[in-house]
């Protein structure tokens, strides 16, 4: 028998994961000779211990948000073997969008020639994938859409204050992807999405466009230390919500695919949901923080070199500005 609630409803299943990275990877030793060459004292030492970043990617001038995005898609869609043209949802999670508008999504269904779907931006910074995939997820089972591209794909760099060695540092530019489907069979289990707007202040891009000109401070700003505090505590509490809506146990997770933002995070998040270090998808000592990317990027590294297989349990988490946090808790 099916369970109650679920006759004639669809799920939604990821069915392909693509990633892209721009060509240019920097390693901390790089970064550290070119801010040397700025006055800005920082050492490989002090970024490993602190973050476990080794390296990132710097989009090169000419490489937007669009082009990363696009090739992320490119390769979700050649992964789950669809047609971009079958697609009728585009979302991307973005913060660093190319341009106010058309949104980047418009811009990727655009190259992608796949005219007519929905196509839209979503910012809740680091979260956004999280909030995408939720949203996908719940017009999926709606049964107003059929088939998703999601996307998080960011150019940090451009946000970046490179004279600011406590946020420089931490992040890279990429995009990664996921297309998700109607399908009989789960699929999405359990998603919730949160935000704290009276936290906004602890991390944030405060400034703005007006009448052609950057107004207010226009580079990431952040309290590390309030990040961090924040951040564990609020992954921890998403991560038993959307486990106690599926009715599973933590020892029940295979994979823990979380934001990307610092090693030290994610070891003590996973440690209060009681799961060893191995079950932990870590991809930030090589791509750095890269917003809302991180999440489809680790996902799509995981899926690729075979850990994360069919009928696995994985649970996505986002955390970040706004403050937002959110949790996505599916089987492959
Ligand atoms: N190189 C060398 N020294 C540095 C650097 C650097 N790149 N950056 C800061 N410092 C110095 C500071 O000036 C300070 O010096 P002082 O003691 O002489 O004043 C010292 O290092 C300690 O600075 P803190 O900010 O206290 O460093 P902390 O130990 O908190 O580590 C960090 C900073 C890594 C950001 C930490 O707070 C953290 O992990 N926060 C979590 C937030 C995070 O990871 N954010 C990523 C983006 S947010 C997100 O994605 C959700």
């Amino acid at each position: 028998m099916p369970e109650i609630g679920t006759v004639g409803r669809a799920f939604a299943r990821i069915s392909g994961t693509g990633s892209a990275l721009p060509a240019r990877a920097v390693s901390n030793a790089e970064l550290v000779r070119e801010l040397a060459a700025r006055n800005i004292e920082t050492s490989d030492e002090w970024i490993f211990t602190r973050t476990g970043i080794r390296q990132r990617y710097l989009a090169e001038e000419g490489t937007g948000t669009v082009q990363l995005a696009e090739r992320a898609a490119r390769a979700a869609l050649a992964c789950a073997g669809a047609a971009p043209d079958s697609v009728d949802l585009l979302i991307v999670a973005t913060s660093t969008p190319d341009q106010v508008f058309p949104s980047t999504a418009c811009s990727v269904q655009s190259y992608l020639g796949a005219g007519g779907a929905a196509a839209f931006d979503i910012q809740a910074a680091c979260s956004g994938f999280v909030y995408a995939m939720s949203l996908a997820d719940a017009l999926i089972r709606s049964g107003s859409h059929r088939r998703a591209l999601v996307i998080g794909a960011e150019v940090y760099s451009r946000i970046l204050d490179w004279n600011d060695r406590s946020t420089c540092v931490l992040f890279g530019d990429g995009a990664g992807a996921v297309v998700l489907e109607a399908s009989s069979a789960p699929g999405i289990l359990a998603s919730r999405m949160h935000a704290d707007g009276a936290r906004g202040s602890i991390l944030s891009v405060a400034g703005r466009l007006n009448q052609g000109a950057a107004v207010g401070d226009p580079y990431v700003r952040m309290d590390g230390k309030a990040v961090f505090k924040l951040a564990v505590d609020v992954l921890e509490s998403s991560a038993r919500e959307v486990l106690a809506l599926a009715g599973l146990d933590a020892d029940k997770i295979d994979w823990l695919v979380p934001h990307q933002a610092n090693v030290r995070i994610l070891a003590a998040s996973a440690k209060r949901l009681g799961l060893p270090p191995e079950r932990v998808v870590v991809t930030v000592d090589q791509h750095g923080n890269t917003s809302a990317a991180s999440v489809p990027l680790a996902l799509d590294v995981a899926r690729a070199d075979g850990r994360i297989r069919a009928g696995q349990h994985v649970l996505l988490q986002g955390v970040g500005g706004g403050f937002t946090w959110g949790s996505v808790l599916l089987r492959m």
